[in-house]
């Protein structure tokens, strides 16, 4: 059975990938199956949180979970910094697109035609994460909320999956930063996961790799154990 330990809080989440419309009928979109987002939204729930969930995924909703649907990056910038203004904890597994077109076509693209594009012209999106920080800082976001990233990574020449995690934590400014190592056919859309949870304050944490649901336990207990230190009910 799992701890009532997180009644009388409010998690908001983030779950999926976000599709950046390209004209009425297409869009740019990731891999990002939403797996992840709504496992920590049904654990945070069945844990005893009031969940919002903020997602362009169409997995079925968890019991007991609010879901807010949205498609782009900035609808799910409104939605989430809405959502966060009266949140305990906000957990970032949505994978937000960093580009989005310059330009939305009104009418559907057609080959051929005097308009047929050669090429999309994009323009950089919001870092979500990054404005969450900064809501914070100026007050809008509670200033005990807890906010929490997600970080897909591959290692290369420049540094391991883990160095990556390290330095995106410190440039994000966010407290725990959930760091998963991905390629084409691990994690996005799988039941399982495996990784770290790094900690602002160097803590850091190894998951072997385990459900989706698993997971959510254990990042979520790092996120009480924080929140039990910066907050008394
Ligand atoms: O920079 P990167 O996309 O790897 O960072 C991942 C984390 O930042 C995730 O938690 C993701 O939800 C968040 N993010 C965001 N807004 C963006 C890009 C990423 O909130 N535009």
């Amino acid at each position: 059975t799992l701890p009532w330990d997180l009644a009388g809080r409010h998690v908001v989440v983030t779950s999926g990938g976000t599709r950046e419309e390209i004209d009425p009928v297409r869009f740019l979109g990731n891999r990002s199956s939403g797996k992840q987002g709504h496992a920590i939204a049904a654990v945070a729930a069945a844990r005893g949180a009031r969940v919002t969930l903020v997602t362009s995924s169409d997995l079925p909703v968890p019991a007991a979970v609010e879901a807010v649907h949205i498609e782009s990056a900035l609808e799910l910038r409104e939605e989430t910094l809405r959502a966060a203004a009266h949140a305990d904890v906000v957990v970032k597994a949505a994978a937000v697109a960093d580009f989005r077109p310059a330009d939305v076509s009104e009418s559907k693209l057609k080959k051929g035609s005097e308009s047929e594009p050669a090429e999309i012209r994009l323009q950089r999106n919001p870092d979500i994460l990054a404005d969450l920080v900064a809501a914070r800082s100026a007050g809008d976001v509670p200033a005990p909320c807890v906010l929490v990233g997600f970080a897909a990574e591959t290692g290369d020449s420049s540094g391991s999956v883990l160095e990556h995690g390290r330095a995106k934590l410190s440039r994000k400014g966010c407290d725990l930063l959930v760091v998963n190592e991905v390629g084409r056919d691990t994690t996005f859309g799988q039941d399982d996961n495996g990784g770290w949870i790094l900690g602002a304050d160097g803590a850091e944490t190894t998951l072997d790799r385990a459900s989706k649901d698993l997971l959510a336990d254990r990042l979520l207990d790092a996120v009480t154990a924080l929140s039990l230190r910066r907050t008394r009910r």
